[in-house]
């Protein structure tokens, strides 16, 4: 389908404990506003569903507003609506679903669905407003087949790209995300939620002296499975702690190890995915891409292989965000897939590749 030049999209995303909204003109972002609701979250340790929906209930119109507002455009002026239809949680997708059929009915423009993952898996491409991210940058042409690793606080996956659009499911998580035993194993150790940003800040002070399991370190395919490493952390903690001196340099030393438990077997995977499909590129898209130490293992790996490695342009676009659903959306639209009738949208809490 063609579509006009500087096409502009109001994207929403509601997956799980952010209220996001984007406006973006083909690929360029102009305003990505999130309203976090860690605070709401923090004191049970995790996501709260019917909390989230409340929260998301609150803050979406206040941050469309904004949105618009920073991008400059009036609702009028926008050619289509965007909307994460999931994979996510049900009553927080519910939220941003009604909210888009409710601006599409008002406004009368068409929609387009989007699968959150795909938006991670694109969110490299997305460009700031002056049409730059980091392959303008290294003067780098997007070449297939690119291979995607996510890693988040509800997935891990490796994606074949053969051209945007058109994926392949290589392997993911069986059980626990990366994300989520990062979160766990912060809350063994008392220390807060989200983790992995905990986790990972302490691990830098640490040592990894603790022997951990590998996860699925010898099964042979391209899957991941986190949970047996999370258990195993339960057991080596209890057993520790009776034990322990100084507890702060053994919540560091814990979260060192931990930390390259979780890069190994993300690295053995990755290695054997660029094994089977030789890719030309490889993307990175995910909450978890914003440890340090696990873009540094990715890059090491993808020397080996002379492959390029392409991360978001900004961190905010690690984490759960509009604009890469904005983005995602404006090449859905150049496929001409918008949705049919406005009724039939309908949330996909388990929508896969
Ligand atoms: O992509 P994301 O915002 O949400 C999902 O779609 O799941 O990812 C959130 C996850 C959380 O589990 C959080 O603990 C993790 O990303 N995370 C990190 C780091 N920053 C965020 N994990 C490890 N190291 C980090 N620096
Ligand atoms: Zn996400």
């Amino acid at each position: 389908m063609k579509i006009k030049k500087n096409y502009i999209i109001l994207a929403i995303d509601t997956s799980c404990d952010e209220t996001s909204v984007a406006i973006t003109c083909d690929d360029r972002i102009l305003s990505n506003v999130i309203a976090s609701q860690i605070k709401v979250h923090e004191k049970w340790g995790g996501v709260v569903p019917h909390l989230a929906r409340r929260e998301h209930e609150k803050h979406i119109r206040p941050t469309i507003k904004e949105a618009l507002k920073k991008a400059k455009i009036k609702i009028e002026k926008i050619d289509a609506l965007a909307i994460t239809q999931g994979p996510g949680l049900a009553p927080a997708l519910e939220v941003g679903i009604r909210k888009i059929k409710e601006l599409a009915q008002k406004f009368d423009k068409p929609v387009v669905a989007v699968n959150h993952m795909e938006g991670h898996l694109l969110s490299s491409l997305a460009k700031n407003s002056q049409g730059t991210n980091n392959f303008t940058k290294l003067k780098a042409i997007l070449s297939f087949p690119l291979l995607g690793l996510l890693v988040s606080g509800g997935h891990t996956q490796l994606v074949l790209i053969e051209k945007i659009g058109q994926y392949k499911l290589l392997g993911e998580t069986l059980d626990d995300a990366a994300g989520e035993a990062f979160d766990k194993v912060a809350k063994m150790l008392d220390l807060g939620y989200p983790g992995g940003p905990i986790v990972s800040q302490l691990a830098l002070k640490g040592k990894p002296i603790y022997d951990l399991p590998v996860p699925m370190k010898n099964s042979p395919g391209l899957n991941f499975s986190f949970s047996g490493l999370k258990t195993a952390c339960l057991y080596k903690i209890k057993e520790q702690k009776a034990k322990i001196k100084n507890k702060k340099q053994f919540t560091a030393d814990f979260c060192a190890s931990f930390e390259k438990a979780v890069i190994e077997a993300l690295t053995i995977k990755l290695k054997r995915a660029i094994k089977k499909i030789y890719p030309k590129q490889i993307v990175l898209g995910g909450g978890v891409i914003s440890n340090l130490k696990i873009r540094q293992a990715v890059r090491k790996t993808a020397k080996e292989f002379d492959l390029p490695v392409f991360i978001p342009y900004s961190k905010k676009l690690f984490t759960d965000n509009a604009a890469m659903i904005g983005v995602t959306a404006w090449y859905q639209a150049k496929r001409g897939s918008l949705i049919k009738s406005i009724e039939e949208l309908d949330r996909k809490p388990n929508l896969n590749f």
